[in-house]
């Protein structure tokens, strides 16, 4: 039998640095009787550009169509903000996710209790929390059409469509009922529909894919009151399905109730292929900080926890993700902070590297 494939693709800034943990998680796991990746690696953003002139060269995309799964770091940089929309380093993301299909992105929100103290928001508003967001990926106002900068008159105007098919929101709503049904059973959709007529066929489509699944409770927020909701009472939700854009915005504001930013990872799946998995893309909900690129300082484990995530969605390896998990839990649990976990309370950080040799440690630990 041939071993199960991957393919890496790092990116820009902290992209690398992150990556370079998990690239020690998945070694620690070869050498210990886990599962052993065919792992290539590629280019994609910033730096494919800087090497081929696109951020995502045909072989590299032809690559994530064949692979079990892809694992990403991140893409983007100030160096790229003058490039044309279509060369920019965030084209090569968007394109992967649009070719591959990936329109179910899971970006869960868990809080670890050893950093329920550390959320800007009161420690009994984020314990325990654990929440699933489900975004959709590969449509709305990402790739609706028209789109561009058109001239009218004598001025420009700035031109992007909102649109969702039935179909593009029955499959999504089923990956979101689907996962419910392993979890709490709770539903809450969220869009516009008092404003937009696609918010209007969501709620419609949400509703009726819900018969299906008469276990699930399903409720309908407007995606505005969600994001009070979320900072108000976060715990009142389970899985929370919503469209491209709110997705975006509402999966960073969760971040923050777990902490960082570098917290959160993301799986981003598909259709099943011809072995029954989905096609994936697993990467952190975090970008490439050039804030803090070169320095050491980028917090590893939205990465690493991504990396967990393929363990579980896309190798069938529950018991190994849940490993890497408490290796999480333990080294948090130890007092390991990296810079962004610290705020101002003056404790020495740890490095991206010293974090993720602590988490393989703990991973030895069981
Ligand atoms: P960002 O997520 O890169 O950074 C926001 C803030 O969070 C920064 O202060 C950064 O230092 C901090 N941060 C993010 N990840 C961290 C980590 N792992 N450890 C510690 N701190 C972390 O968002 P931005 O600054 O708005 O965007 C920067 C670039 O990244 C842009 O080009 C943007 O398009 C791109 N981006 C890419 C992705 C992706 O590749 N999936 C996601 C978001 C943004
Ligand atoms: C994310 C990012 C991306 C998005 C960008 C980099 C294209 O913000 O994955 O959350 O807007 O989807
Ligand atoms: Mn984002």
């Amino acid at each position: 039998m041939t071993n199960p494939s991957l393919l890496i693709l790092p990116g820009d800034g902290i992209g690398p640095e992150v990556m370079a943990e998990v690239r020690k998680v998945i070694d620690w796991f070869g050498a210990n009787g886990g599962p052993v990746f065919d792992v290539s690696e590629d280019l994609v953003g910033g730096c494919a550009y800087d090497a081929h002139g696109t951020p995502l060269h045909d072989d590299t995309m032809a690559r994530a169509q064949e692979v079990d799964a892809v694992l990403l770091g991140a893409v983007g940089g100030p160096k790229y903000d003058s490039l044309d929309f279509s060369l920019k380093p965030e084209r090569g993301l968007l394109r992967l996710r649009k070719e591959m299909d990936l329109y179910a992105n899971l970006r869960p929100a868990q809080c670890f209790d050893a950093l329920a103290d550390f959320s800007s928001l009161k420690t009994e508003v984020v314990s325990g929390l654990d929440i699933m967001i489900v975004r959709e990926l590969t449509s709305g106002v990402y790739f609706g059409e028209p789109r561009g900068i058109i001239e009218e008159g004598n001025e420009r105007v700035g031109v992007n469509t909102q649109r969702y098919t039935e179909s593009e929101i029955d499959r999504v709503a089923r990956s979101a009922f689907e996962l419910a049904m392993r979890r709490g059973k709770r539903l809450c959709s969220m869009e516009k529909a008092n404003v937009m007529e696609s918010g209007v066929l969501w709620r419609e489509v949400v509703t009726q894919v819900g018969k299906d699944y008469p276990e699930v409770e399903l409720s309908h927020m407007y995606a505005d009151a969600g994001a009070m909701q979320l900072t108000r009472w976060p715990k009142q939700f389970d899985v929370i399905v919503t469209d491209n854009l709110f997705g975006d915005l509402l999966s960073d504001l969760a971040a923050m109730l777990t902490g960082s930013l570098g917290m959160l990872p993301s799986a981003s799946l598909g259709a099943p292929m011809a072995n029954g998995r989905p096609k994936a893309l697993y990467e952190p909900v975090h970008g490439s900080a050039p804030d803090i690129a070169g320095q050491g300082k980028a917090n590893p484990i939205a990465c690493i926890l991504s990396f967990a995530m393929a363990l579980r969605y896309s190798f069938d390896r529950g018991e190994d993700a849940a490993r890497v998990e408490r290796a999480v839990e333990t080294v948090l649990a130890d007092g390991l902070r990296t810079a962004d976990l610290l705020g101002e309370e003056g404790k020495a950080p740890v490095s991206t590297s010293e974090m993720g040799d602590a988490i393989v440690a703990a991973l030895a630990k069981g």
